[in-house]
């Protein structure tokens, strides 16, 4: 079936013009330093970027990103491409800087493995990895897996946005889980604000790299403990964790997210807010860096005019200026949504919504996830992801009509090209 796409694709392909063409390279790399225009994230020519893209774990147990027993880096870079895709979010876990800086562990992927899938197992997963990335051996460590990442992110014309998922590592987002706020179980916020400069300053070397994200799902810690769950504390601590990126790498665009698993940003650019709190950038070293981003997995809103109305209240109307009580406009991605890679979802009412509403408001997005099974996830090891535009063998598409008839006209629609090469 896939190679029968790619025949059928790079036909279409021969019959465009050439101007077309040259359109697919048009988005290619930019030049640092990326800054924001208004509602635009921008590079240093002024040149808008938009991303369409997808979210590519590396925050589970072994902190390796996944998927790399049955791909190699180069080919999933290259999977990722086909589909005329222009960026990737990387998930990384704090756990693997502390194991650094704390010389616990350098994280090689010998013990990595093992580490977290015990003897036979990690070492089966190992040898597959190995198998597939010749270029890697039992000493190469994780953060050199996610610098070979981001190396062959550039080589292939894919911007790298990296999103700190969690401290301790592992499957997320619950509220007992101890990563849900600043100062849970294992949320240190010291040790967090040191993993994000400590990356924005390792990442100076990839020419792929252009944002990175401060937290993913900040949420209500359940229990006993005792966290202040609220917009002053998010404030302090995320205006903290974006000065510890910014000092590292001025570089970089930096990503703020909201609040109840980054579905609430209005009080940050919304005067009169239901809980106010004063989001000033002009005030910050990093004005020209703050990107909003959002998530979406509301599947029960079936009603598309609804499902507008409630994204723009509380998320898209920061892209202005729609209400003189917008404070500040922003630049706006959705970082996650997706849907069960089956024949029936891609034109069920949530994708069909968000497929035209995204591209329309001219919206970057990444889609929850490339890989189709998790080396290892919530206890169960190689389990499968119905989520994944990659199926269970690590290699096809699970659902190639997803990918031509869903998400590659979304990709096309947001970033304003012709259909890609697929098989770049
Ligand atoms: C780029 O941003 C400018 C605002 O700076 C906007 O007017 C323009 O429409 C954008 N261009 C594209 C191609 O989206
Ligand atoms: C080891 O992997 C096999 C599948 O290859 C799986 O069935 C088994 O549960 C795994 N062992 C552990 C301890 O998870
Ligand atoms: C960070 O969040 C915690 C709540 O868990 C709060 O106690 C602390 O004051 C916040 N830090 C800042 C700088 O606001
Ligand atoms: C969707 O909701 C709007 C009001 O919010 C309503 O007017 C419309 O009839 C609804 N559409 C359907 C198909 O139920």
């Amino acid at each position: 079936m896939y190679n029968f796409l790619l025949v059928l694709l790079s036909t279409v392909l021969c019959a465009l013009p050439s101007s077309a063409i040259e359109g697919l390279t048009r988005q290619s790399f930019s030049t640092k330093p990326f800054s924001t225009d208004g509602r635009w994230m921008t590079n240093a020519d002024g040149v808008n970027l938009t991303y369409a893209g997808v979210n590519w774990p590396g925050h589970g147990e072994t902190m390796v990103p996944e998927g790399l027993q049955y791909l190699s880096v180069a080919e999933m870079v290259q999977k990722i491409k086909s589909t005329g895709m222009n960026a990737i979010r990387l998930t990384w876990a704090v756990q693997m800087i502390d194991d650094i800086l704390d010389k616990r562990s350098d994280g090689q992927l010998g013990t990595a493995f093992v580490a977290a899938l015990g003897e036979t197992n990690g070492t089966k997963v190992l040898n597959a990895v190995l198998d597939k990335n010749k270029a890697f051996t039992k000493e190469t460590t994780r953060l050199e897996v996610f610098d070979a990442i981001a190396l062959e992110c550039a080589r292939q014309g894919i911007y790298v946005h990296l999103d700190n998922h969690v401290s301790k590592a592992g499957w997320c987002c619950k509220t007992d889980d101890g990563n849900a706020w600043f100062g849970d179980e294992f949320f240190g916020t010291k040790n967090w604000e040191r993993a994000l400069g400590f990356m924005a300053d390792h990442g100076k070397t990839w020419p792929s790299f252009v944002s990175m994200a401060l937290r993913n799902e900040l949420r209500p810690v359940s229990g006993s403990r005792d966290v202040p769950v609220n917009w002053d504390t998010w404030y302090g601590n995320m205006t903290a964790g974006a000065e510890a990126i910014h000092r590292a790498n001025p570089d970089l665009l930096i990503f703020f997210s909201g609040l109840y698993y980054d579905t609430q940003l209005r009080p940050i650019f919304y005067d009169g807010g239901f809980r106010d709190i004063d989001f000033d950038p002009s005030k910050l070293a990093y004005k020209d860096k703050i990107v909003l981003e959002v998530h979406d997995y509301d599947l029960d809103e079936t009603n598309c005019t609804n499902k507008r109305t409630k994204l723009t209240r509380d998320s898209f109307a920061a892209l202005g200026p729609i209400s003189p009580k917008v404070k500040t406009v922003y630049p706006l991605v959705m970082s996650e949504w997706g849907f069960s890679q089956s024949p029936d979802q891609y034109a069920a009412p949530f994708a069909a919504c968000l497929g035209q509403f995204l591209p329309e408001q001219r919206v970057g997005w990444m889609i929850w996830v490339l890989i189709g099974s998790y080396y290892i996830r919530e206890g169960e090891q190689g389990k499968d992801e119905p989520w994944g535009l990659l199926d269970s063998t690590g290699t096809k598409w699970r659902c190639p009509e997803c990918i031509t008839k869903g998400i590659m006209p979304m990709i096309q629609n947001t970033l304003g090209i012709e259909p890609p090469v697929a098989n770049a």
